[in-house]
């Protein structure tokens, strides 16, 4: 090997180290920023949680949170999936939080630990262990002996775990920032003066853990020093700190929000949300956190609730399957590029704001000569001209433009400058396909499930007891059991084609078998998880069974004394005649079964004895497991199942569960729409789709679950289904669309480029199929000129450059990524005095 070639690959590593080390040694604040190794930051964080995706997709998801301009990376730290049992620790697999730290480090990137261990984060509980709620003498969240000792100790163990592993930047790792409770001060007050006492007692707590680094509290204006107290919200630029000592920052930038089973899907435009953060650094702020950049998945039973879905997707920057969202996040590492391009104006002082006019405002940073600007324009209604520095800029309503030099306009939120792409599933058969029957699955076998008590550690009580405190949250189900005898002279039976079965629960769902059969169902909802049904049952003289199975979809994770919200049917549980009979069977002796028979058996792996295949799959029949085997679709694109066809339930791939489904739970019919209105305050129904379709259908497989044949797909049904109507889909992207004019202001990378030819070039029109392994396959529109529609159905216009269509597949098929200059040198002129655009529509293989 030559020597300059040895002297280039040492100190490439040399760097390589250097990069990975080079964290601060110190981290303080002052009240303009955090303050790293003695210099003031502008941060761009983003949230990922280490259980919603596996290890495997670590790498890949802090990778393109890099790339989209990130610096931090969020993460809480989710107490009960790592003390599922008091003692007994699990940091393994998806709980590896030291891993997933050090691929952050690795990456070059910061930490923001937020240990809680109270976290929301719509997670089973909130975070907490079961196991807490059923210590003596327990009381969370407020100024109590036990709940604060296991506080302590949790706090205390992770502290410790990232110090013996020197993740702290205080001994070089990439921990700059941690965080003790979460949004304490929206619900303090209901826990009177010991929640004030308690608040101070966590912050003291946490300081003397002496991380080295700087704590802070969310929503907690009293945070005392020298926590730094920071804002959640969807808007954050009118937060200013509790002292003049602390900077402003921004922990939850909601991106969008989650889904609830039942509820239609959120989603945020991103010219609101690229204004919603422009705004903040405007107004002083120096640190920023999308929640999330990625959602992920509620694997398991993970979920909080109750009733948030499976996928935890948020419409975040990078989609549940981990894949980039266009144009979110093109369009926003856009954005952190012209934020970064101010950093040494921001750091320098404070903004000088005035008004340009009614609802027009220019922020200006200015030491020296340094000067960067951001001018805002908060109606809702009207663009406007404003006059700056004696120069004329067009500003549409709602919406900022960033100036990093007090002159030019880089970037304005409301105009996109990025990709378009356009995501598509396609969906084929689970089971044999004569045609290719190498990709194939196979058929089903089934075990059902019994009705009522089956196993020896079933137990009776006299009442009805509470679900939570039953189980423990060991499984979702709870059995409540009863033999009543009718005597034949009994007034119900008069009146038999009108007898109900009334029942009463917490939540938050039921079925009610009356004699081995399904007699009728009940479910809350995300807004009340009560269930109160009427049943019509058919009774007989003498003994009639009534088994009632109870089941929670996640548990509680958000309000004032969130874990004493109950579940299960607490009564009365009553047999009502219209003729005014009735019979009470609440204060009986009934007989209790915690979990399933099948989840005893260990079923979900599939291996166990017991597994029928004859004579006909049974479908549309409740209370059974099914059984089949599967081979991966070819290729590494994201899979995920589409269980249309089945009722509930959860299910199992070689053993992990990827979550509950329920695709028979529909989202209201009316209030969506796919082009919101991005102008004016964003709220979590906004903006929404899927009206009238399953909130979820399609469940995230992760690849690295899969082999590449001879998968067991375990799916435990509840209500009844037909399994062979299960698809597998694997993610594609349909199109790419990009649409660039001639006039956009020059992008970022040109603005800061030191080539005069760049700079001169003007804008450039970007197209690159999402993985690497994709070229771009065909052009299925392009137009220079002033074509008309969005992407999926952009139309020519009469000003339309003829040559268009093969001078851009000239440039892109067969190539991965293309780039064209949006010019008339290189389109002609087809039509003169009007400002021209390109459009291009392309699809990748
Ligand atoms: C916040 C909370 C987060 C998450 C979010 C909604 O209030 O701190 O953990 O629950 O709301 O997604």
């Amino acid at each position: 090997m030559r020597g300059d070639v040895i002297l280039l690959i040492v100190s490439c590593l040399a760097i390589g180290i250097l990069a990975r080390t080079s964290f601060g040694a110190t981290v303080t604040y002052d009240q303009r920023a955090l303050v790293i190794d003695g210099k003031r930051r502008v941060l761009i964080s983003g949230s990922i949680h280490y259980p919603r995706s596996t290890p495997e997709m670590w790498a890949d998801l802090i990778q393109k949170s890099k790339d989209g301009g990130l610096d931090v990376i969020e993460t809480y730290v989710f107490w009960n999936i790592h003390e599922p049992v008091r003692n007994q620790y699990n940091f393994e697999g998806r709980n590896d939080l030291v891993k997933f730290v050090k691929l952050v480090a690795e990456a070059g990137l910061y930490v923001h630990l937020r240990i809680g261990p109270y976290v929301c984060a719509e997670w089973n509980y909130g975070g907490f262990p079961l196991w807490l709620h059923f210590m003596p003498g327990i009381e969370f969240r407020t100024d109590n002996g036990p709940f604060k000792a296991e506080m302590q100790r949790f706090t205390t163990k992770i502290v410790g775990m990232m110090k013996d592993e020197k993740l702290y930047a205080s001994q070089g790792g990439p921990i700059i920032l941690s965080q003790i409770e979460n949004e304490y001060g929206n619900i303090d007050s209901s826990y009177g003066a010991a929640g004030k006492t308690y608040m101070k007692w966590a912050a003291n707590m946490a300081i003397s853990l002496d991380t080295g680094v700087p704590w802070v509290m969310c929503q907690q204006r009293d945070a005392p020093d020298p926590i730094i107290n920071t804002c959640n919200g969807f808007y954050c630029d009118q937060f200013t700190p509790n002292s003049k000592t602390k900077p402003m920052m921004w922990t939850e930038n909601w991106s969008g929000w989650f889904l609830s089973f039942g509820g239609r899907v959120p989603y945020r435009p991103v010219e609101d949300l690229a204004f919603a953060v422009a705004r903040f650094y405007q107004r002083g702020g120096t640190f920023q956190n999308y929640y999330m950049y990625h959602g992920g998945t509620n694997f398991g039973r993970t979920t909080g609730g109750p009733f948030i879905s499976t996928s935890y997707d948020y419409d975040a920057p990078i989609d549940e399957y981990g894949l980039i969202r266009q144009p979110k996040w093109g369009q926003l590492k856009e954005l952190h590029k012209a934020i970064k391009l101010c950093e040494s104006a921001l750091v320098a002082t404070a903004p000088t704001i005035t008004s340009l006019g009614q609802n027009l405002e220019a922020a200006v940073y200015k030491t020296g000569s340094i000067c960067a600007a951001f001018l805002a324009n908060v109606g809702t209604q009207s663009d406007a001209n404003v006059t700056f520095n004696g120069n004329s800029y067009f500003v549409p309503a709602w919406s900022v433009s960033i100036l990093p030099d007090c002159k030019s306009v880089v970037l304005n939120t409301a105009k996109i400058n990025s990709v378009t792409e356009i995501p598509r599933f396609t969906l084929q058969s689970l089971n044999i396909d004569a045609d290719s029957p190498e990709t194939l699955g196979s058929q089903w076998s089934w075990i059902n499930e019994p009705v009522g008590i089956s196993r020896k550690d079933a137990f009776s009580k006299p009442g009805l007891l509470e679900q939570i405190n039953t189980t423990a949250d060991k499984s979702d189900y709870l059995w409540y059991s009863i033999s009543t005898d009718i005597k034949s002279d009994e007034p119900l039976l008069k009146d038999e084609s009108h007898t109900v079965l009334h029942v009463e629960s917490l939540g938050h769902a039921l079925h009610a078998f009356i004699n081995g059969k399904l007699a009728g169902s009940g479910t809350g909802s995300s807004n009340n998880a009560k269930v109160s049904v009427k049943i019509p049952v058919t009774l007989q003289p003498g003994k009639n069974t009534i088994d009632l199975l109870s089941l929670t979809v996640g548990l509680q994770n958000y309000g004032a004394f969130f874990d004493k919200v109950g579940a299960g049917i607490t009564g009365p549980v009553k047999l009502e005649g219209s003729n005014g009979a009735s019979i009470d069977l609440s204060s009986q002796q009934w007989t209790y079964q915690v979990g399933l028979k099948g989840e005893e058996l260990g079923l979900s792996t599939g291996s166990s004895s017991g597994w029928v295949s004859q004579p006909t799959l049974p479908v549309k029949q409740p209370l059974i497991w099914y059984k089949t085997k599967f081979d991966a679709p070819a290729g590494s694109s994201p899979v995920a199942l589409d269980f249309t066809g089945m009722g509930k339930g959860e299910a199992w791939v070689n053993g992990q569960s990827i979550g509950r489904y329920w695709p028979t739970n529909i989202a209201p019919g009316s209030g969506c729409t796919d082009s919101c209105n991005y102008r004016g305050s964003y709220s979590s129904n906004k903006c929404l789709k899927n009206c009238g379709k399953p909130s979820q259908s399609l469940y995230h497989v992760p690849r690295s679950w899969l082999q590449a044949s001879g998968n067991t797909l375990v799916l435990f049904e509840e209500i009844g289904g037909n399994p062979s109507e299960i698809q597998i889909a694997t993610r594609q992207t349909e199109s790419l669309c990009s649409y660039i004019s001639e006039s956009h202001p020059s992008p970022v990378d040109m603005w800061n480029s030191d080539s005069e030819k760049a700079r001169k070039s003007g804008p450039m029109l970007l197209l690159e199929c999402p993985s690497p392994s994709q070229v771009i396959s065909s052009i299925k529109f392009a137009s220079f000129g002033t074509p008309r529609g969005t992407c999926g159905s952009f139309k020519h216009s009469k000003c339309n450059s003829s040559h268009a269509h093969s001078i851009v597949q000239k440039a892109c098929l067969g190539s991965r990524s293309c780039s064209i200059s949006v010019s008339t040198d290189v389109f002609g002129n087809p039509c003169r005095g009007v400002l021209k655009s390109l459009a291009v529509e392309a699809s990748c293989t």
